[in-house]
């Protein structure tokens, strides 16, 4: 399966790239054997300490601690921006590009010096102190970068929720993490439609009675319900606000920001990142997995509401002195053209986007990408979830025209920074492998009782040892922390996901191997899924897997049991899905509802997933053992009843 697609060897404009196969090689051995020496000096070069540290890592991963540069002292604010100001006052720090053609803007590092310092003041004068957590509810708008800047400029942690979750999914993040003051918008712009934010967050706010305040910027200029003892217009506030605020000096591991993310269990983890090594490491990928050259034009199309929008439209590009592009709306709105119109506009030297983007602009075909230049554009990149080579032919031919490498990055929120991806000047490319690990990271393949497999082979990925923008803890449960990622296999941090590793070396992920869902690249536990459903009275149980969808990767089927006596119909089929918006936001709609008299269960009553799973994909003739269920007739009903997708 590995070799059908042909390697694509460093094209001869990287051989002067940052990093060669030769220097990535010996790089890579060193960051291994002396991981102290390694971080060390590209923590001196890479960041500005007011403090140094007296020592680079300690940790210890049957506790779940890491402790990175103890002692050191910085302020990732003064980092992203004011350093930069000698050489780069007047260099564009952020380019914003809104929902409609018409509308963008370059903001310079000296104006968001100002904006980030007023912001900071107006929280200072809400009375926001260092360690107070702050929620940021945001559109794609430059006020997103600057209020993240802002939190970190006074040492507030900031909590961003993802702008198309619905007012249940923010309500359970700001109680969580017990924030008292949300940063939001009158209304979001996405594809020439309103998202009502305000609306959502005054729902959300309905049940979280600490926010004292909540700042409303104005994007659209709706008539937007208003609390006059809570509510400020941004604008208002920011307006009258000094343009110099002293970054507060923080402890390498003082938290910098919280970022809710789905398990196979539970609620909602708020994953805890902290300020050296997170800094560090997303400074570090970011000029090494792009080979970002001086001057160049960067653009990342994730939303801020994730980690590849903290990392790398925010953190990584700025704490480098980049230009980063910052889009309001989506790839397909006002046609099939968007992305490549913005790159022309804007000369886009590098382009990272998630491949079920890649999938849906494949599939309209070449022309409303061929209709444009891109000659600008040097380097491809991906991140989300496993690229199909399909796809990444396509993106790489047609896009690229063969001359541009695709680093596909495999990460997650938890480990704040890239893990495995190709360099683009060091390793020569294979359709659908994320390639080798990064400097620093320790990676290895685990068999079933937890063996570490030698050579070629497929098993659970983990990592061996901590890298700087690891997970911290889980916000408030640290337990759960420990559980989740460092129990499963002692002494290794658990991935969740399945990879092998080929002849060569070259790591390819399968994906997840727990009851987490990966829709359009967004994460989702199976859990949520049916919470939402059984929330519903007519149900009496729920089952949701995945199933291979041609443009979201997965799918959600949900297998649904109703109480005795409720019959099924469309007008519950809509009301289900209801329920699923409004629980968690569109994202979670289920795909595929079937009805399901009965679930396979296992004799002590628990639901056999993997049949479901096969069922839903289709897979029939691999059903595997059903003998231990209590009823094997369960899988010929549910067979025989399967909806045609
Ligand atoms: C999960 C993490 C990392 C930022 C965006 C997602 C999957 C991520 C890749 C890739 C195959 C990938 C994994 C991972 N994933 N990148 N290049 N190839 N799978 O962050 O929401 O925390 O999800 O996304 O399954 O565990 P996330």
């Amino acid at each position: 399966m590995h070799h059908e697609f042909p390697v694509h060897p460093v094209p001869a404009n990287f051989r002067d790239a940052h990093i060669n196969a030769e220097q990535y090689r010996s790089m890579y051995q060193r960051s291994i054997e002396d991981p102290d020496g390694f971080w060390g000096e590209l923590a001196g070069e890479f960041l500005s300490w007011d403090q140094p540290w007296t020592r680079v890592v300690d940790y210890d991963f049957t506790k779940g601690e890491a402790n990175w540069f103890d002692g050191g002292k910085l302020n990732v604010s003064y980092n992203c921006i004011d350093r930069h100001l000698p050489e780069r006052a007047d260099q564009t720090a952020l380019i914003w590009e809104g929902d409609d053609p018409g509308d963008s803007m370059h903001i310079t590092y000296a104006e968001l010096k100002d904006h980030v310092c007023r912001l900071a003041n107006a929280l200072k004068a809400r009375g926001v102190k260092s360690g107070d957590r702050v929620c940021i509810y945001m559109p794609m708008i430059p006020e997103a970068s600057y209020a993240m800047l802002a939190c970190a400029r006074i040492g507030a942690v900031h909590s961003v929720v993802f702008g198309g979750f619905s007012p249940e999914a923010l309500k359970d993040r700001i109680l969580d993490s017990d924030c008292q003051v949300l940063i939001t918008a009158d209304e979001g712009v996405r594809g020439g439609k309103k998202v009502p934010l305000k609306v959502n967050a005054d729902k959300a706010l309905d049940a979280c009675p600490d926010v004292h305040t909540c700042l409303v910027v104005r994007r659209t200029g709706a008539d937007v319900a208003w609390n006059g003892e809570r509510d400020y217009w941004y604008d208002e506030l920011v307006g009258g606000q000094s343009t110099d605020c002293a970054p507060e000096s923080m402890d390498a591991e003082a938290p910098l920001f919280i970022l809710y993310t789905s398990g196979s269990t539970g609620k909602p983890k708020g994953v805890l990142h902290t300020t050296g090594g997170y800094l560090l490491q997303s400074a570090v990928t970011f000029k090494y997995t792009f080979d970002y050259r001086e001057g160049e034009v960067y653009w990342c199309t994730a939303d801020v509401g994730w980690i590849t929008g903290h990392s790398y439209i925010v953190y990584g590009p700025l704490a480098c002195g980049a230009t980063s592009l910052m889009f309001e709306g989506v790839p397909t709105y006002p046609n099939y053209s968007r992305c490549w119109d913005v790159v022309d506009k804007h000369g886009v030297n590098i382009f990272y986007t998630a491949p079920t983007a890649i999938r849906a602009l494949h599939s309209e075909g070449d022309e409303p990408v061929t209709s444009t230049s891109r000659a600008s554009l040097r380097l491809l990149g991906t991140v989300g979830e496993p690229i199909n080579p399909e796809a990444w032919e396509w993106y790489y031919k047609v896009v690229g025209e063969s001359r541009c490498p695709i680093v596909d990055t495999w990460w997650q929120t938890e480990t704040g920074a890239h893990m495995i991806t190709p360099l683009p000047g060091a390793t020569d490319l294979k359709p659908g492998s994320a390639s080798f690990p990064m400097f620093g990271v320790d990676v290895a393949l685990l068999d079933e009782s937890g063996k570490e497999i030698e050579g070629p082979g497929a098993g659970y990925l983990v990592v061996k040892a901590s890298w700087p923008s690891q997970i911290r803890t889980v916000y408030g449960d640290h337990q759960r922390m420990i559980d989740t990622y460092f129990s499963n296999y002692k002494g290794y941090y658990f991935t969740g996901d399945g990879a092998s590793r080929d002849a060569d070396g070259y790591y390819w992920i399968t994906g997840r191997v727990d009851d987490v869902l990966n829709v359009s690249g967004h994460r989702m536990g199976t859990a949520e899924v049916e919470s939402a459903l059984v929330l519903h009275e007519d149900v009496a149980e729920a089952a949701v897997v995945g199933y291979p969808h041609d443009i979201k990767g997965q799918g959600i089927y949900a297998y649904v049991t109703l109480m005795h006596g409720h019959a099924p119909s469309d007008d519950l089929r809509k009301e289900l899905i209801a329920l699923c918006v409004e629980e968690i936001g569109p994202i979670a709609k289920p795909d595929i509802i079937q009805w399901a008299p009965d679930l396979p269960k296992t004799r002590s009553g628990k639901i056999m997933r993997r049949i479901l799973r096969k069922i839903a994909e289709n897979e029939l003739g691999s059903l595997g053992d059903t003998s231990t269920l209590a009823d094997p007739s369960v899988v010929d009903k549910l067979i025989a009843d399967r909806p045609q997708p």
